[in-house]
């Protein structure tokens, strides 16, 4: 695992993606208030024409159950007001677990298949909850992991409920996430962070046990994983900074327009 600590966490990712992109051909996305800026650039790269999302296929992570997709809560109309709707991205070619469907053990199991029709995922984005979910693999979520159906942290619905008029109990109960073993068999995989509210929970992440109660710590598993930190999110991981690394993982801070390797 690399770590990353940028004041500039959007564009520092969005040109580091800008860089790789020929080399993309399935992307892996999130949502959360965290991708949001990195969204806007790309959005920006591809009105200056320096990227294009025409032979891309993209896949989301996790989407609230029960809910129709058109529900401006859902993780798939998120996508489409962030980004698909500005973007050349052909629309079977973007795929969000369904947050409607009659036989949902069957959905999940198709979402699985259609990653791996697709040749599995070049790099997955991804957020970070305060109780170390990734997607929504709440604590409990073994690295092996696949789609299916779990029920949220009441922590989770508090802290998404900005999305639901500001009322927790109008968060969805459950959603549809892909696994921690599907995650891990992405390519790569870019964690992104902001805020002093994960510096807790990514200390636990990069330096206590690897262990289903903090979900992003199997992150360590995967040799191409990348951390991308603001300073404050960092906070507790710079606090443990020794000749440059962290618990054995390199830490870079990068400045002033600076790309990362
Ligand atoms: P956030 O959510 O980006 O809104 O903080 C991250 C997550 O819950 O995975």
């Amino acid at each position: 695992m690399k770590i990353f600590v940028t004041p500039d966490v959007d564009r520092v990712t969005a040109q580091y993606l800008l860089r790789r992109w020929p080399q993309l051909r399935v992307l892996g996305l999130a949502t959360g208030r965290t991708p949001e800026g990195l969204y806007g650039w790309l959005v920006q790269y591809f009105y200056e024409g320096r990227l294009s999302f025409a032979d891309k296929r993209t896949f989301n992570l996790d989407e609230y159950y029960a809910l129709p997709p058109n529900h401006p809560g859902s993780y798939r109309a998120t996508m489409v007001r962030l980004l698909m709707q500005y973007v050349d991205l052909p629309p079977d070619r973007f795929h969000v677990p369904p947050g409607l469907t009659e036989d949902v053990e069957a959905a999940c199991r198709n979402y699985e298949a259609q990653i791996r029709a697709a040749g599995g995922v070049d790099l997955w984005i991804l957020g970070i909850g305060q109780d170390g979910h990734i997607a929504f693999n709440e604590p409990g979520s073994p690295p092996d992991s696949r789609t299916r159906l779990i029920r949220l942290e009441e922590s989770t619905r508090r802290a998404n409920a900005d999305f639901f008029g500001g009322d927790p109990q109008q968060v969805p109960t459950h959603a549809i996430t892909v696994g921690i073993g599907t995650i891990l068999e992405a390519r790569e995989l870019i964690l992104l962070a902001k805020g002093s509210a994960k510096a807790e929970i990514l200390e636990a992440a990069v330096c206590g046990p690897e262990t289903a109660q903090v979900p992003a710590s199997f992150l360590r598993r995967h040799p191409r994983c990348r951390l991308i930190l603001d300073p404050e999110a960092a906070g507790r991981l710079l606090r443990r900074l020794e000749n440059g690394a962290v618990n054995g993982h390199p830490l870079q801070k990068v400045h002033d327009g600076a790309e990362i390797g």
